[in-house]
């Protein structure tokens, strides 16, 4: 028998059954190789939101869902998140190794020195109304970038695509604060090359000019490693969205723009924001028990926010990384006894030893405790999202090159099962 055997599939009206090649991949299932069964069989598959579907062959991240596992370039998650930095995951993820000395010194100095933005960026700021959603403004600002920077918008030019890479992971966390400080009416705050990734973008956030600021090296540590647990997760909604845009040949500032998009949407990146209302609004510990009951009642058209995930039906890594990086914060905040950890703490230790949500491998994710840290930071609420996406921007990146040096890539033109109307004659206005 062969190491990769094909698949017969017997086709209704097609004479001969059609022989599928399976392709193995390094970890993970085996994939049906499906390209040209349209062509022998005249018939599509349906699969609605990719449940079954692989749509591309990427090198970068591997998630095994059962398992809980999470591995960028082979490495697990909570290893990276314990011993690494979020400048060297980027490197990791954009190269496929992590850096040695030399390499990461200048890589991070690449970073370093590409983090200010176009000083007309900030007129274009001022365009937008105070009270916008900070994420409709980072989708406007990302894709006006390339009106900026024509020097990195060839994605044929090898160079230009790895300026283009270095840009947009440089300058997120310096548009997502100006973001922030446009919404708030306060001076936007310069980078600062003598800071880190993490510490620089604290205090792009938090410093005013009218006095010093010192950024807590806890808090940039724990700032550092949510930008690890965000930097990629395989084909996401919102990568697939970069992937998608970027296939038909779109620039880099273009695709991330979309990508923010994508992001932005409550079923992806604006989960913990969620989380954080429904903890608000349950209030206090003696409603856990009510509010796992309408959880468990469909009737009841609520669910537990931060618990579940399309991929993870075991304990997200992700999350018990954030759940101790949850209580270092509160530590140093003095925040201990913070009212909404005790509350989540009561509600995860029921769902985890409740039937429905054992029986139905229903654990917390990412989200179940990133609101709560964020929230003891100082970040309002309507920022949790763009933070992901800041952090998610080099998993865009590194996903949107692989895509482009893939021989194999075309334009992504997915098919459809048509239900509407058949053909018919155009009727006049005067006989409708
Ligand atoms: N609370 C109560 N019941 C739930 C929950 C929940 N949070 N999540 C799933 N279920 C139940 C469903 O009712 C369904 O029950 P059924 O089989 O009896 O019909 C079963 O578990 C499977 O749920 P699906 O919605 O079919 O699973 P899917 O994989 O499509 O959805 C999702 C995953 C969207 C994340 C879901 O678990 C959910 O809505 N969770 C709450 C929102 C949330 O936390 N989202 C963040 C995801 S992580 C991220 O994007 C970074």
């Amino acid at each position: 028998m062969s190491a990769n055997p094909s698949a017969t599939l017997n086709v209704p009206e097609v004479s001969k059954p059609v022989t599928l090649p399976t392709m193995p991949g390094s970890l993970g299932p085996k994939v049906l190789d499906i390209r040209k069964l349209y062509a022998e069989t005249g018939m599509f598959t349906y699969d609605p939101g990719f449940t079954s579907t692989a749509s591309c062959e990427s090198k970068i991240t591997f998630i095994d869902g059962d398992e809980g596992v999470l591995l960028h370039r082979g490495y697990p998650i909570e290893e990276l998140a314990q011993k690494s930095d979020f400048m060297e995951v980027c490197y990791l993820l954009m190269n496929g190794e992590l850096p040695n000395k030399v390499e990461k010194t200048e890589f991070v100095k690449n970073i370093t020195y590409h983090t200010m933005v176009h000083e007309q960026i900030s007129s274009f700021f001022h365009g937008f109304r105070r009270d916008a959603h900070p994420m409709a403004v980072m989708v406007g600002v990302v894709g006006a970038l390339a009106a900026f920077y024509h020097d990195s918008t060839d994605i044929n030019d090898p160079h230009q695509r790895l300026i283009a890479s270095h840009r947009l992971i440089a300058k997120m966390p310096t548009i997502a604060a100006m973001a922030y400080k446009y919404s708030v009416g306060q001076p936007f705050v310069f980078p600062q090359n003598r800071f880190d990734y993490a510490e620089n973008f604290l205090q792009m956030m938090f410093s005013v000019p009218c006095e010093e600021y010192k950024v807590n090296p806890i808090l940039a540590k724990a700032m550092d490693r949510i930008f690890i647990l965000h930097a990629d997760h395989e084909q996401n909604a919102s990568t697939s969205t970069v992937r998608l845009a970027g296939s038909s040949g779109a620039n880099p500032f273009a695709c991330i723009a979309a990508g923010i998009a994508c992001l932005w949407g409550p079923a992806h990146g604006g989960a913990n924001e969620a989380v954080l209302k429904m903890l608000e609004e349950i209030g206090s510990p003696d409603k856990v028990g009510e509010v796992v009951k309408a959880a468990k009642d469909k009737n009841s058209g609520f669910r537990l926010m931060g618990f579940g995930h399309r991929v993870y039906k075991n304990y997200d890594p992700r999350a018990k990384v954030m759940r101790e990086t949850c209580n270092e914060v509160l530590d140093v905040l003095g925040k201990r006894d913070e009212p909404l950890l005790k509350l989540a703490m009561a509600l995860e230790k029921v769902a985890l030893e409740d039937d429905y949500f054992v029986q139905k491998k229903l654990y917390p994710n990412v989200d179940f405790y990133s609101g709560i840290i964020l929230k003891a930071m100082g970040f309002p609420m309507s920022m949790f999202t763009v933070l992901f996406a800041v952090a998610r921007t080099v998993g865009w990146i590194a996903q949107w090159n692989e895509m482009i040096e893939d021989p194999s890539q075309k334009i992504g033109r997915p098919r459809q099962l048509y239900t509407g109307a058949g053909k018919r004659s155009f009727v006049s206005l005067d006989k409708r």
